[in-house]
């Protein structure tokens, strides 16, 4: 089976746009998300613009504030504080990756953690680590969405992802757990890399490296989520290799059409979430 990450993330921003529109009626406001982005690397800039209008499909106010990337980092931080005292704002996101001579954690830490879309900001991270309410990075959450949509009990299955970074690895881990799961992480220097995939009711992959699961690193039968946006001869490839692993899998994403759609859906419900917190 391919789970059609398309389809989860249309049905999700189906949702998404009942409720606000139903909030608009009750409270006449609309919840705003501001987006940050510095520089003019050109992932950075598609990311954005879907983001802008997928937002707007579904409703939402949505800004993009754009800077040179030779902007002095308290400028940026500056403008954050100002965002974070803004009670139109829902929602605040600087798009990554930032200048080399802008420090990342400066500006995570200055969002409002209330205003965090992202859960990046160490008050979001650490009540996810606690088992407490927090606002979850966009990318894990769409793929606890994908997994359930295939199986509903993630209970006492083994989960192995690959890849053990902030934006993804680490806060997968967290949801998994809540979730029940045994969770292993292997990241680059682990040792019997594949003997521990093949061992996964659940395998993640999330290093972007280009096909690297083969169909002798995964377990039949098993839920297959693919990361992986990796750029090979013009060609967008996943972490896992497709063609050969889909005959093994129970249900696998396929890149694109996987992961990506669900990620967008997943911050425009965040960016809910937190105007109706507030
Ligand atoms: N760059 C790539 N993915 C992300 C993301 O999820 N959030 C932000 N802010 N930047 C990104």
């Amino acid at each position: 089976m391919i789970i059609n990450g398309k389809l989860q993330s249309e049905k999700l921003r189906k949702k998404i746009k009942n409720e606000i529109l139903s909030l608009k009626r009750k409270t006449k406001k609309t919840p705003k998300l501001s987006v940050i982005l510095i520089g003019n690397y050109l992932p950075s800039q598609i990311y954005v613009r879907n983001k802008e209008k997928m937002a707007k499909e579904v409703g939402m106010k949505s800004e993009i504030i754009r800077y040179h990337s030779n902007i002095p980092e308290k400028t940026i931080i500056s403008k954050i504080i100002q965002l974070n005292k803004n009670k139109n704002i829902s929602g605040i996101l600087v798009q990554l990756p930032l200048p080399k001579h802008i420090k990342k954690e400066n500006i995570i830490n200055t969002i409002d953690p209330k205003k965090d879309v992202d859960g990046f900001n160490p008050i979001n991270v650490g009540n996810l680590a606690s088992g407490y309410n927090a606002i979850v990075p966009c990318t894990p959450l769409g793929c606890l969405k994908l997994i359930k949509s295939v199986k509903k009990n993630l209970s006492g299955k083994h989960a192995v992802i690959i890849g053990r970074s902030n934006l993804n690895g680490k806060p997968m881990t967290q949801l998994l757990l809540k979730e029940n799961c045994t969770v292993t992480i292997v990241h680059s220097k682990t040792k019997n890399l594949k003997t521990q995939c093949s061992q996964a009711d659940i395998l993640i992959a999330a290093v972007g490296v280009p096909k690297l699961v083969k169909k002798d690193w995964v377990k039949r039968g098993s839920i297959i989520i693919d990361v992986g946006i990796n750029k090979v001869k013009d060609k967008i490839v996943g972490d896992v290799d497709f063609k050969m692993v889909v005959k093994k899998a129970r249900a696998i994403t396929p890149v694109p059409g996987g992961v990506g759609p669900m990620t967008i859906a997943c911050l425009l419900n965040n960016t809910l979430e937190c105007f109706k917190a507030r």
